[in-house]
């Protein structure tokens, strides 16, 4: 009789077979589409974790490679192993033209953050802080922003040069910025510990490589059910308070215009956008916010010769329409500058990722198997002669002069930060472009806008 010893060889050798056939199955489905890197069972893994470190550099070889035409990378945090990186404007467009059903965006998304066990109660549930984010908290919060300009109470600022850690201390801005517009500001200063950045990390990415067969155990130990639950204590009763009034008064009540309060009036679910808002505290806002605060801010302690054109714009808006939307509307040299930053650096090399849930052709004939990932090379594409003139050269105020030359008036979104194109993906593109980037745009404004005015800031030598 066959000891555990040879049972357990048996087991592994089975699996291991079952992983090289699923392996070669889709590799021959994918054979059209050139690999950057190996395409063989074991090589391929290895190239899968260097893409972990070097994710940037090697989707840049692949497009001065294979400019025009997709290529694949190995890679651990998609469902299938792969990743499908697109640069041609035309595949572009066909992605964005794809409805959520054939190219998902929630499906790739779920790859990555593994909310299946990272969150397993809100797994399954309706994106409904999309619409919320769409359209209550983009018209809404815009006038008031004067709202977040205040200092907290004990907060002083030195007269010296004082050293700063630029990310962890602008994590620190964004995230209390934001809070007190989300919650409200009585809440935020009685549990300043809990909305503080530190408290509310997302889950360390690396769990999307830990094996499947381990997920389950891990899961349950990852850091974001403390967040969950630590969401729930918080809110629950703001959330509970909003609600009771809502049912007394419907729409007539007055209170506070809070992120909170929309979201509880959109659903009817108590529990469910308690650990929501969790997760947008932490992943929507503070990170990609604090992340393009931090890259605009080296910008420009890098070329301070931009400093005082964009104090004398800030000024001047400010002190003839005060901190309101029209005063940021008029910030034009500042969104320029801050978008260029985003073009320059940009904190994502890829951009547009959605998983087929079924076999998705592009018009040019190449066809994604199911369950492959398909993204879009969005730093290379921003850094291409094609699409900007010289591209390598850092130009403050190349939008604010393409807006002045096409005789863009304040009302219109062209060459703005917030406007969306295949060039420049910064927010996505397409149906699922982040809805929150009126918000963000205009929250960083203000956030810089008040350092620009109030500091002087030196890049160290
Ligand atoms: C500078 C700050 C921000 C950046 C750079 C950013 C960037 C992005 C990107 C790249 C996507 C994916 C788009 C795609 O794949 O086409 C996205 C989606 C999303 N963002 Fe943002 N975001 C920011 C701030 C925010 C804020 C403040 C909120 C909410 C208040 C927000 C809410 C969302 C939501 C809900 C989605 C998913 C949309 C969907 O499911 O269709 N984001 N964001």
């Amino acid at each position: 009789m066959a000891g555990w010893t040879e049972l357990l060889a048996c087991v592994i050798a089975a699996f291991f077979f079952y992983k090289w056939f699923k392996f070669y199955r889709l590799r021959v489905k994918l054979a059209h589409i050139p690999t950057l890197g190996s395409d063989s069972f074991l090589w391929s893994y290895l190239d899968a974790w260097r893409f972990i470190s070097k994710g940037h550099t090697l989707i840049e070889d692949g497009y001065a490679k294979y400019k025009g035409q997709p290529f694949k990378v190995a890679c651990h945090t998609t469902q299938s192993g792969w990743l499908v990186v697109v640069n041609d404007p035309n595949m572009i467009e066909d992605m964005r033209k794809a409805s959520p059903e054939v190219l998902s965006f929630r499906g790739a998304a779920i790859d990555l953050v593994q909310t299946k066990y990272t969150s397993p109660r809100n797994f399954k549930a309706t994106p409904f802080h999309v619409p919320v984010v769409r359209s209550p908290l983009t018209k809404a919060f815009p006038t008031r922003f004067a709202r977040c300009c205040g200092r907290d109470q004990g907060q002083r600022i030195s007269t010296d040069w004082t050293p700063f850690p630029l990310y962890q201390t602008l994590t620190h801005v964004v995230c209390r910025t934001t809070n007190r517009l989300f919650v409200d500001l009585p809440l935020l200063l009685a549990k300043s510990k809990d909305c503080g950045p530190s408290r509310l990390e997302p889950q360390p990415t690396f769990f999307a490589i830990t094996p499947n067969w381990l997920k389950p155990v891990v899961g349950p130990l990852m850091p974001c059910h403390a967040l969950e639950r630590r969401a729930k204590r918080i809110l629950a009763r703001l959330i509970q308070v909003r609600l009771a009034k809502h049912a007394a008064h419907g729409t007539n009540w007055e209170g506070p215009v809070m992120f909170t309060n929309f979201l509880s009036i959109h659903t009817t679910a108590l529990v469910r956008p308690l650990p929501m808002v969790g997760a947008f505290f932490s992943l929507a806002d503070h990170r990609s916010s604090t992340q393009t605060s931090t890259d605009t801010l080296f910008d420009l302690a890098a070329r301070p010769e931009y400093i005082a054109p964009l104090r004398a714009e800030i000024d001047e808006a400010i002190a003839c329409h005060g901190w309101t939307k029209d005063a940021l509307a008029r910030l034009v040299k500042l969104d320029s500058f801050m978008k260029e930053s985003g073009r320059f650096g940009g904190n994502a090399a890829m951009a547009m990722r959605r998983r087929a849930c079924q076999d998705f052709a592009f018009s040019n004939g190449v066809v994604i198997p199911q369950d492959v990932t398909v993204c879009v090379a969005r730093r290379p594409m921003q850094l291409d002669s094609d699409h900007y003139e010289d591209p390598l050269e850092f130009k403050g105020f190349r939008f604010a002069e393409l807006r002045e030359k096409e005789g863009a008036g304040l009302e219109s979104l062209q060459h703005q930060m917030v406007s969306l194109d295949p060039t420049y993906m910064l927010f996505g593109y397409g149906r699922n472009a982040c809805p929150g980037r009126f918000f963000a745009v205009n929250e960083v404004k203000v956030l810089l806008a008040h350092i620009i005015r109030e500091l002087r800031l030196e890049a160290p030598r």
